[in-house]
Order: structure tokens, then C-alpha cells, then sequence
């Protein structure tokens, strides 16, 4: 190894430093070698009608105090909108299994009042129905992924329902959408056939789900051209029969097979972990449960490179994210919980892998985009503050569309625990659209500094360019009183005399450069 100095200078208050660099992590992409695209759906959101996920974190309606535009908040939509949202999933969720699309259409005040059996027995009053989500996906710049129900629907209702967002004719169904103010049919780019069939969406066996799939999926019909993606319904962590029987036994279109993952940072449903206060045990324990996904991602694409060596089928990860206890004094049915650093290195780890397998992961859906779960946006009442997870959405939005590139790792660090460990460094490399080479870092360690140096076959990099995201403690937040604990800073480095470029990383952070030459 040969020793090299170097000198980083970091915007954010790192000091410029001289290192011996001995045994250090060497990463090298090979830009002459692109791989699969990066699709941009990889980067969708997830809305579904629990707790305040809706109502209040985007709708408050025309008549309320906060500022809004047309019933959905101002500051909620501005923020969406930087991030550049290319999908957002509704209205479950479990929720979908129960909801009944003519709740949601035709004047507000005529809506029947319901109770959201899944989440807080709360009512639902319908406010936000189909016209209210294609406005907010309209509103921000996204697509459309709508979830309908198989488990309490019947095949007639979801076809009507289809017909209802993107018919074209003077059928009943679609003058009734005419006369609900929307003339122009909606884009879909994707309709999900059932949510969670295995749990919530009606404990079914895979066999079954897949006879119900074929059986409803007959009647799904749209005008040519306007066909969206078929979304299955499929299995969960190390169980591949999902994947299996729907890839050899569906018979109607179906696009993608979607799976769903929570970490949990204890892996146990009764006591899951705090989102604050933990301890490292618990860091550690996190980001090992959360790296699984590698694994389970792996598993299916066994069994669809068997089932479907075409790569017709996508896996898509359309539930991902942190799961913990709920917060004190909150309504436990409403999975509201704080979100912290290591939620943005949980965040950019996943994104790290779902690159790695972009040829199968086109599309997947974190869990969920404001206030519940692994939240990018809080809100409470006129207030809102944006997550880390939101400063690493942010981040990554240059890999949306991007090709991916692959790397390899020389001397990997490892981040131990008693006797396990983790690999030190998370990394992701991809060519942009904008043609340039981008590097994603993550130092899963919230001890050691790491120090990564970086080459790049078919480029001369001199520099590098990005932002970084880092905090003096683990869980380290935004609060609505202090919503800048955890911002972006910006990061630059060069490199020093004629070795290669070396990327110095804080402790528990993430980091995404443009590599320049
Ligand atoms: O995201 C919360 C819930 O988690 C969803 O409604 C369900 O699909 C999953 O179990």
C-alpha cells in the first residue's frame, strides 16, 4: 500500500488534515462498464390513510388556518416538490384492503363518515378521495401508484374503479368522474392488486392469492396506452413462496411482484425500540437488521431469475423503513415516531443496496411520507420540520434515472460489536444524467472517522464535490423548535499531489459527491 497524504477540506467544519493513509478502504468504479438504471421510482413515497399521514401532514382543506393551496399545505408540498417525489403509493397500506373508492368522490359534504378499523378506530370522514390524490401527485410532480382492494372489494368494483381514473368513453362510470370536475383521464403507473395477502389484506396462502390475482386481473382493463403497471402482492423477509407462485402461476398481466421489510431494531414486534434515547447495542442492532434487505432481495431474485430469466417481472420493495414503539402520549394506532441520524444512515444504506440490484428493485416505497413511521416530514398543527431521511432523499435525488456503475472495495473496514460485525462503508456508485460520476458513502460507525480513497477507471478525478450529512450523537433530530439539528453541509475534497482522491467521512455519516476530473 502505497502511503499517500492528502488534504480534505469540508465545509462543514471538519478541519484540514494530513494522514498517513495505510490499509485504508479503496474504493474503484469502473466508469466504461454502466449497469442497470437506477430507476427513479426507487425513490417513491407512501401515503396511506393512518394517523396523520393525510390529514393534517397533507391535507387540511380549503377553509383551514394553514396555509394551504387548495386544501393541501403549502410548506408540506414546497417540500415535497425539492426532492423532486416521482411516486407516491395510496391509499395503503392495509387500509387498502378495506376502503371503498365511492367514499372518496362526488361533493365532501356528501361523503359517508367511516371507521379506520386498521389504524386508531378513528373516523374517516372521506375528505381525501381519488380526485383530492391525483391534485397532490399533480401538485408536486409525481406519479400515481393506486392500491386497490382484493381483500373486501370484488373484482367489479376495482374494475369500475379503474375505469373511473382512466376512461376515455361516455361510459356511466366516466362521465360520473366528468361530473365530479375532472374531464381528462388520470395517469396510473401503477395499480396495486391487494396489499400485505399474507396479513392484513386477508391471510390468504400464496396459491390462493395468485387464483384471486388471476381472477380479478381479468377484468382490470384500460384504455390502449394508458396501462399501468400490475403491482402482486408478495411475501415478506426469507420467505421466497410469494415470489415463486406468482411468477409461475399468474396468467395476467402482472408487472412486478412487491415485497415489504420494516427494520425493527430489535426485531420484535412487541418491543420494537425506541426511535430516540437507544443506546449503540441498538444502533448496531439496527443497521444489521436493516442490511437483511441484501439478503432478501437476493433470495427473490433467485427465484425470478429461475421463474422469469426474461427480467419481465420488477421486485418491488413498496414498504420499507424503521418501525418503532410508539412515542409516549401519542395514539399508538397512528405509528408516529421521531426520526433520527440514524434513520438517514438506515435510509442511505437501502438505497445503497436497492442500486446494486436495480435490475429487478424498479420501484420501491418508503413507509411513509409524512408524520408515520420513517416519516420525511413532521408536522404538528401549522408547524413542520423535515427529517433526516428527507436531507437524504434529497441527497440521492442524482441517482434517480442514473446508470449504475459498478465498484469495488479494497481493504473493507468493519464496524464490530462484541463478536459481530458490520461492514464499515456503504457505498453506491452510478453516472448520472447529467453525465457526471456520483459516489455514495455511508460510515455505518458512529465511532471512527473513516478515510475512503477513490479511483475511477476511464476518468482523472482531481476532485470531489457533494454533501454530507452528520450529527455529534446517534440520534441526533429536528425538532418543530429546532428544525436544524441535522442539515446537509456542503463537502469538498481534492486531491493532493499524484495519488488518488481520498474521501474523508465522519462518523455516522452519509455522503454523496460528484466525482470531477
Ligand atoms: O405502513 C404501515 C402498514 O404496514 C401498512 O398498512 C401495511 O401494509 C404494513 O403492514
Amino acid at each position: 500500500m502505497k502511503l499517500k497524504r492528502y488534504l480534505a477540506t469540508l465545509a462543514i467544519g471538519l478541519s484540514t488534515t494530513t494522514v498517513i493513509a495505510q490499509d485504508i478502504p479503496r474504493i474503484t468504479i469502473d466508469s466504461t462498464q454502466p449497469g442497470a438504471t437506477i430507476h427513479r421510482d426507487i425513490y417513491g413515497q407512501f401515503a396511506e390513510h393512518l394517523g396523520r399521514g393525510i390529514y393534517e401532514g397533507v391535507w387540511v382543506g380549503k377553509d383551514s388556518e394553514i396555509e394551504n393551496i387548495n386544501g393541501f399545505r403549502t410548506d408540506v408540498i414546497e417540500a415535497l416538490r425539492d426532492i423532486n417525489v416521482p411516486l407516491v403509493r395510496w391509499p395503503g397500506g392495509c387500509f387498502a384492503d378495506e376502503y371503498r373508492w365511492r367514499d372518496g368522490i362526488g361533493p365532501r359534504d356528501q361523503r359517508p363518515v367511516r371507521v379506520n378499523t386498521h389504524w386508531g378506530g378513528v373516523e374517516e370522514d372521506n375528505a381525501f378521495g381519488t380526485h383530492e390524490f391525483f391534485e397532490l401527485v399533480e401538485l408536486i410532480g409525481a406519479e400515481a401508484y393506486v392500491n386497490g382492494n382484493l381483500g373486501t372489494g370484488n373484482p367489479r368494483e376495482m374494475a369500475e374503479w379503474l375505469e373511473y381514473m382512466t376512461g376515455t368513453s361516455n361510459s356511466e362510470v366516466v362521465e360520473e368522474r366528468r361530473k365530479n370536475g375532472r374531464d381528462e383521464p388520470w395517469k396510473i403507473a401503477y395499480f396495486g392488486v391487494g396489499n400485505e395477502a399474507w396479513g392484513c389484506g386477508g391471510h390468504m396462502r400464496p396459491a390462493y392469492y395468485a387464483d384471486l390475482y388471476n381472477h380479478f386481473a381479468t377484468f382490470l382493463k384500460t384504455p390502449r396506452g394508458s396501462e399501468p403497471k400490475y403491482v402482486a402482492s408478495g411475501g415478506h423477509t426469507t420467505d421466497t413462496s410469494w415470489t415463486d407462485t406468482l411468477s409461475k402461476n399468474v396468467q395476467r398481466q402482472m408487472d412486478g411482484i412487491s415485497f415489504h421489510y420494516y427494520t425493527l431494531p430489535t426485531g420484535d414486534w412487541d418491543d420494537k425500540g425506541e426511535s430516540t434515547g437507544f443506546a449503540e447495542s441498538e444502533w448496531f442492532a439496527t443497521l444489521r437488521q436493516t442490511l437483511r434487505i441484501d439478503e432478501f432481495i437476493r433470495l427473490n431474485k433467485k427465484v425470478l431469475d429461475k421463474n422469469d430469466p426474461e427480467k419481465k417481472l420488477g421486485f418491488y420493495v413498496d414498504e420499507w423503513g424503521t418501525w418503532y414503539n410508539p412515542e409516549e402520549g401519542r395514539d399508538p394506532g397512528f405509528l408516529y415516531q421521531q426520526n433520527t441520524l440514524r434513520d438517514a444512515v438506515v435510509a442511505a444504506s437501502n438505497f445503497n443496496v436497492f442500486h446494486e440490484h436495480a435490475d429487478r428493485v424498479h420501484m420501491t416505497n418508503i413507509a411513509q411520507m409524512v408524520n408515520v413511521l420513517q416519516a420525511m416530514i413532521l408536522t404538528d398543527k401549522e408547524k413542520m420540520v423535515l427529517t433526516p431521511t428527507y436531507h437524504v432523499y434529497d441527497l440521492y435525488q442524482v441517482f434517480q434515472d442514473a446508470t449504475a456503475l459498478p465498484f469495488e472495495i479494497e481493504n473493507p473496514s468493519s464496524y464490530r460489536m462484541g463478536d459481530q460485525s458490520l461492514p464499515g462503508i456503504s457505498a453506491s456508485a452510478a453516472r448520472g444524467k447529467d453525465g457526471q460520476v456520483y459516489l455514495s458513502l455511508v460510515n455505518l460507525d458512529p465511532n471512527r472517522p473513516q478515510t475512503v480513497a477513490v479511483d475511477v477507471k476511464g476518468l482523472e478525478v482531481t476532485a470531489a464535490s457533494g454533501r454530507l450529512i452528520t450529527a455529534s450523537t446517534m440520534d441526533a433530530h429536528n425538532t418543530f423548535s429546532a428544525p436544524e439539528q441535522i442539515v446537509p453541509g456542503k463537502y469538498n475534497a481534492e486531491v493532493q499531489g499524484s495519488g488518488a482522491l481520498q474521501l474523508e467521512m465522519p462518523a455516522k455519516s452519509v455522503l454523496v459527491v460528484a466525482l470531477k476530473d
